[in-house]
Order: C-alpha cells, then sequence, then structure tokens
C-alpha cells in the first residue's frame, strides 16, 4: 500500500477544518470558527503590492528576505519594544505557521520532547509532530481570575529528551497572557538546561486593559536559546497574504535561509514589498482596531455567559472566546451540529489538546452586527435544546 511517512498519516487531521467542512455549501452561515475577521487589508499596504507588481518586483530574493523588510522588522522592534536586533536575528517566512514549521525543522530529531502549553492551537503541536517529535502537553488551570500558568508543572514535564518548550501568549483559544514573573522563570529555567523557548507571538499586540504583552525575547541574549515567531496575519489583517518573520539567535539564520530554500525558496516578493508598507504605517490603524476587538470581545463575552450551562472567562488577549458547555464530551460533534441548526461556525475544543474537550471557541474579530447575530442565533440554539444532546429527538 502506498504511504506516507509514519509521523503524517498518524497525525489527526485539524478538527476546525472538519467542522469548516461540514458546513462546505451552506449559504447563511456566520463563520466564527478560524483565527481571522472580516476586516479586509488596509489600501497602503495593498496599494504597495500593486506598485511592487507594477515595478517588476517579481524576482527571486534572499533566503532569509526582503532587506528592506528585515529592516522594517528591526525598527518596527525597536520602536515598540526598545529591542535593538541584529538583522541576522530576523528571516522572512511565508506566514507564522511557515515560520513554527521552519523552527521544528531546524530544531526537531524524531523522538525529541516538545513541551506544549494548552489548550493551545493545534499546529504548534502538529508541526512538532510532522517532525517525529513527541508532544508533552502543560495544562494551564482555570481559576476564578481566568487562565493560568504553573511554572513548576513546565519544569516538571521536562526531562532529558525535552528539546523545545512553546508558548503561545496571548493565546489561542484561551487569552491567557504569560505574566512577567512566569516568563522570567521560564527563561531562566531553559537557559540552565538548554532548552529552546519558542514564543508564538503572532497575537502580541492584541491584548486589552494593557498597552503590550510580555515578549520574551526582550530579555534574552542574542546566545540565548529563544525564538519569537511572529505574523502579519492578526495586526495587519493579512491572513491571506501569507506573510511572517522569526527572530531566532544568529546562530540559526544559515539553518533557516537553507530551510527556507528548500522549502519554498522565500516568500513572494511583491507581499514582502507590502510588509514594508505595514510596519511603517500600520501603526496609526492600530488603536481602533483593538477598540473594535475590545467591543466585540464585551458582547461576546457578556451574551456566552448568559446561555445556560454555560461558563467562559475574559479573555486577556487575542480575539477568542473560549467557552465551557456543561456536561458537553463532544465538541466536534456539537460544532456541527450548531453549524446545521443554529448557522454559526465555532472551533470545538478538542482541536486544541487534551484540556479542550468540553469547550467550543468563537472568534469575534467581526463587525459587531456580525457578531449580535450570531449571539442571537447561538441564544435560540442553547434555549430550545440540550446542547449536549447529539440526538434530534431528544430536543425539550
Ligand atoms: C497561535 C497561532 N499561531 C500562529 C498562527 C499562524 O498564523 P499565520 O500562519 O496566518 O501567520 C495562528 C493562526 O491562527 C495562531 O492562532
Amino acid at each position: 500500500m502506498p504511504s506516507p511517512r509514519k509521523q503524517i498519516a498518524e497525525i489527526t487531521p485539524n478538527l476546525i477544518r472538519e467542522v469548516a467542512d461540514s458546513g462546505f455549501g451552506m449559504t447563511d452561515v456566520i463563520p466564527l470558527w478560524f483565527g481571522e475577521g472580516d476586516r479586509p487589508t488596509a489600501d497602503y499596504i495593498k496599494d504597495a503590492a500593486v506598485r511592487a507588481l507594477a515595478e517588476n518586483r517579481v524576482f527571486y530574493l534572499p533566503n532569509s528576505g526582503l532587506p528592506d523588510l528585515r529592516d522594517a522588522i528591526r525598527e518596527y522592534t525597536r520602536r515598540i519594544y526598545g529591542l535593538a536586533l541584529r538583522r541576522e536575528r530576523i528571516t522572512v517566512t511565508a506566514s507564522g505557521m511557515q515560520g513554527i514549521m521552519l523552527v521544528m525543522q531546524a530544531l526537531i530529531d524524531p523522538g525529541d520532547e516538545v513541551v506544549v502549553v494548552t489548550p493551545a492551537w493545534p499546529n504548534l503541536a502538529g508541526a512538532a509532530r510532522v517532525m517525529g517529535g513527541i508532544v508533552c502537553e502543560v495544562p494551564l488551570s482555570l481559576r476564578n481570575d481566568g487562565w493560568r500558568l504553573d511554572v513548576e508543572r513546565v519544569f516538571d514535564t521536562c526531562g532529558e529528551k525535552t528539546r523545545a518548550v512553546c508558548i503561545n501568549s496571548p493565546s489561542n483559544p484561551t487569552g491567557w497572557v504569560i505574566d512577567e514573573g512566569a516568563g522570567a522563570a521560564l527563561l531562566d529555567f531553559c537557559r540552565r538546561r538548554g532548552i529552546w523557548l519558542i514564543c508564538d507571538d503572532v497575537y502580541s499586540r492584541i491584548v486589552y486593559e494593557r498597552n503590550r504583552a510580555p515578549f520574551l525575547v526582550c530579555e534574552a541574549d542574542d546566545e540565548d536559546r529563544v525564538i519569537s515567531i511572529n505574523s502579519f496575519s492578526k495586526t495587519w489583517s493579512m491572513t491571506g497574504w501569507r506573510l511572517g518573520w522569526i527572530v531566532a539567535p544568529p546562530e540559526l539564520e544559515r539553518a533557516l535561509a537553507i530551510l527556507n530554500e528548500f522549502n519554498i525558496a522565500g516568500p513572494t516578493s511583491f507581499v514582502q514589498h507590502a510588509g514594508v508598507a505595514a510596519l511603517n504605517r500600520g501603526e496609526a490603524d492600530l488603536p481602533e482596531m483593538l477598540a473594535s476587538f475590545h467591543r466585540c470581545r464585551d458582547i461576546a463575552i457578556t451574551r456566552l455567559s448568559a446561555l445556560p450551562g454555560v461558563s467562559v472567562g475574559w479573555p486577556d488577549g487575542a480575539f477568542y472566546a473560549f467557552f465551557r458547555v456543561e456536561g458537553l464530551s463532544d465538541s466536534l460533534a456539537l460544532a456541527k451540529r450548531i453549524v446545521r441548526e443554529a448557522g454559526v461556525g465555532l472551533a470545538p475544543g478538542a482541536a486544541f489538546g487534551a484540556g479542550g474537550e468540553g469547550y467550543l471557541r468563537a472568534c469575534f474579530a467581526t463587525r459587531p452586527e456580525t457578531l449580535e447575530k450570531a449571539m442571537h442565533r447561538l441564544e435560540a440554539f442553547f434555549a430550545g435544546i440540550n446542547p449536549t444532546s447529539t440526538r434530534q429527538e431528544e430536543r425539550v
């Protein structure tokens, strides 16, 4: 039988896609399943891409990225985080996802253990598994004041074979944001043990009630094994453009460039020119976008928490409501049912690791009117039925 490598054959398909596929062809579904909103990319970013095309910037670029874009990323990091980076530390990637994959390709050998703080977006663990890594989950705990990480649990999970610890803060799906103390403790532990600390920072600018999330790479020296993965998708509304970057120790520059060559021979050239415009001009748009997310967060959390049997905490960052449904043991079945019967697309909690079953996730990065409509539909659904029943005849 023709078959792919064992690691690939064993990977669980993305359950969020499975829900979305179940709604394929349905015309009236409000899609809150994926991590993107309905806000189009700003005109000055699109214009920069059009200009680059008109100027025939359509040829191969260096594998580490367009020099102007690497410099714009350096300038952005200096401006926002006060961190002066050498150019060698920056690799441009075709998305945050590709950044994650490149990092796993660069670091993970088959049998290496990769510790992932969960519930987490599934692709971090998935990329480690593609490389033959063994994923060890450390669950966040849900307290009255929100999701918390017990760093001692991370330390206890790390053994001889641990090669990397992955954290995603602000987190998709929980909205958890690491605090400075936990970040410093993790960095200190990884430093002493020679373990890589991989930070998925794609939501680093999307925070509430504070200016910015702790950015662990700021606390690291050039030679520390700390990596930051970033993306244009969320902060600059560029999900479909596929553009991101990695900040890594300078010693990884060559490895990441080689891997970029063998994967895609570099991200799309005119898209990289658009990335320069996003970084140079995008800051002015951010307050309005964050204010809109803030408003949507209030709508989503207030209305979801009023549903019967539903509990949900206030996310400190990112743009997801991750809510628990009392008695729920098959979030995939319920998410499919909500698509069919309520016309709302949600992500099943089971997609986010062991601690995610029993939850559903709604992305609230939409227009407030759309979100209100989705909430109205969910209210009708939850009022009319026992949501944890998967059988039509058990409707009450
Ligand atoms: C936590 C996290 N990391 C990385 C990504 C990847 O983003 P992209 O590949 O669009 O840059 C996502 C996308 O949803 C995400 O939620």
